[in-house]
């Protein structure tokens, strides 16, 4: 019998497929952001005069795309860079981050950009704005210049309000001969957001505009590879697997092109493969992990029970030829030939192909799997089907369960 202390050394001792995991966490910030150079650029290009006229003005940029789509990691990742080239260049520029979903008043706004910049601010008794001109004067006094992005935007602008904002945003009105040291990059979810403010501080906000849209598939495709050549080590993630991420979550092939759903995905797909001791990451790991990452499978399981018996059978014969096959997608002709044997098994009558088709296609708009026409990689033209939405065991031992029930009900009701 294993000592406890065996029984311990075997985990701690196991080989992990990662390298180091910390490179997947959400606060990590990568060197690299593909697809995000357009991006750099317009702030580089927006906040140059920063550089080469320091003092001259005082840049606000307004940065806007869903969740998901790099605007914090392409903020902080601008700031460093930023911060690095003035200092080359003998200018002293700081870089602060504040996130107004924490920091949601003017009052803790101040606090925070004290904070970070280190000036000694008095913990109580002072007005925000009090504060405030402690923070201009100690830059001032330091020849300091500082880049302040306020993330989550949305939520300053909603418990703060309009003149909280006009305040932040207008500090120099009233002396446009001073040194303009303080910058800003808003970073909001949807522009919208900015109708509750009034619209001459809107106006002043949307003079700069930079987009993210959602990630596509090959974009993500390429995100994930960098990342996942940072977190595993070489030879343990395929870039089929990579490829299988990407294709759930692109906005092109449905999903809401979401990064920070791509890398859960892939974090805790290297995770189950480890907590089976597996050599490799495969597309089952991912779709188990797809299955944590994802609180709606549970309402994909509850569809299940109404469906007609036939379309269960469908999608009996998906899961199994993607067992059989272990590959992340199959060919609709294949599914129905394996949905033809199931029917004999169960001594039914196999539905014509025109209805196949449709449960399908009903089976895709619920959610339960994924259907697209195949590309590049196949001969001929041909819907392909894959089952992203868990692990297929659970999913064969559900469906199989639902299938005989349904059976059962029928052959008790006649
Ligand atoms: N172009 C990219 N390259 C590498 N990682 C990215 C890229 N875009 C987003 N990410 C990663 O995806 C996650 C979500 O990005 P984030 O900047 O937080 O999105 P947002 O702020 O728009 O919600 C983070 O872990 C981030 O590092
Ligand atoms: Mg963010």
């Amino acid at each position: 019998m294993p000592s406890t202390r065996d029984i311990i050394e075997s985990v701690l001792e196991r080989p992990s497929v990662f390298k180091s995991k910390e490179k997947l966490f959400p606060e990590y910030v990568p060197s690299y952001l593909p697809h995000r150079e357009e991006q750099l650029k317009s702030l580089a290009a927006l906040f140059r005069p920063v550089l080469v006229e320091p003092g001259s003005i005082s840049q606000r940029v307004l940065l806007v795309g869903g969740v998901g789509t790099g605007k914090t990691v392409t903020a902080r990742r601008f700031g460093i860079d930023f911060k690095a080239l003035a200092r080359r260049k003998g200018i002293r520029l700081e870089y602060v981050h504040i996130n107004c979903h924490r920091d949601r008043t003017l009052y803790l706004v101040m606090q925070e950009m004290a904070r970070q910049l280190r000036i000694p601010v008095p913990p109580r008794g002072l007005s925000a704005q009090e504060m405030f001109n402690i923070i201009l004067r100690q830059l001032e006094e330091r020849d300091e210049y500082v880049i302040v992005a306020l993330d989550e935007f949305d939520y300053f602008i909603e418990v703060a309000g309009s003149d909280a904002v006009y305040f932040l945003i207008r500090t120099y009105d009233e002396y446009p001969e001073a040194t303009k040291r303080l910058n800003f990059i808003f970073i909001a979810r949807d522009i919208y957001a900015l109708g509750r403010l009034d619209s001459a501080t809107e106006s002043y906000l949307i003079r700069n505009v930079i987009r993210f849209e959602p990630y596509t598939s090959a974009e993500l495709y390429d995100i994930l590879q960098m990342r996942a050549s940072e977190a595993f080590y070489e030879g343990t993630i395929d870039s089929d697997v990579i490829k299988y991420i990407a294709d759930i979550v692109g906005v092109d092939h449905g999903g809401s092109g979401n990064a920070r759903l791509a890398l859960e995905i892939l974090l805790l797909a290297g995770e189950e493969a480890d907590k089976e001791g597996a050599p490799r990451v495969t597309i089952e790991h991912v779709r188990r992990a797809h299955t944590s990452a994802n609180p709606n499978i549970a309402i994909v399981y509850d569809n299940l029970i109404h469906l007609p018996l036939h379309e269960l059978l469908v999608f009996l014969a998906a899961i199994r030829v993607l067992k059989r096959k272990n590959v992340p997608y199959v060919r609709i002709g294949e599914v129905e030939q394996e949905y033809q044997q199931i029917c004999e098994e169960y001594n039914e009558k196999p539905r014509r192909h025109t209805q196949v088709y449709e449960y399908v296609m009903d089976l895709k708009r619920l959610g339960v799997i994924d259907a697209r026409v195949s590309g590049k990689g196949y001969r001929g033209k041909s819907t392909l089907i894959g089952i992203s939405a868990g692990p297929l065991e659970l999913l064969e031992k559900k469906v199989v369960e639902l299938i005989e029930s349904k059976r059962g009900e029928r052959s008790g009701s006649i």
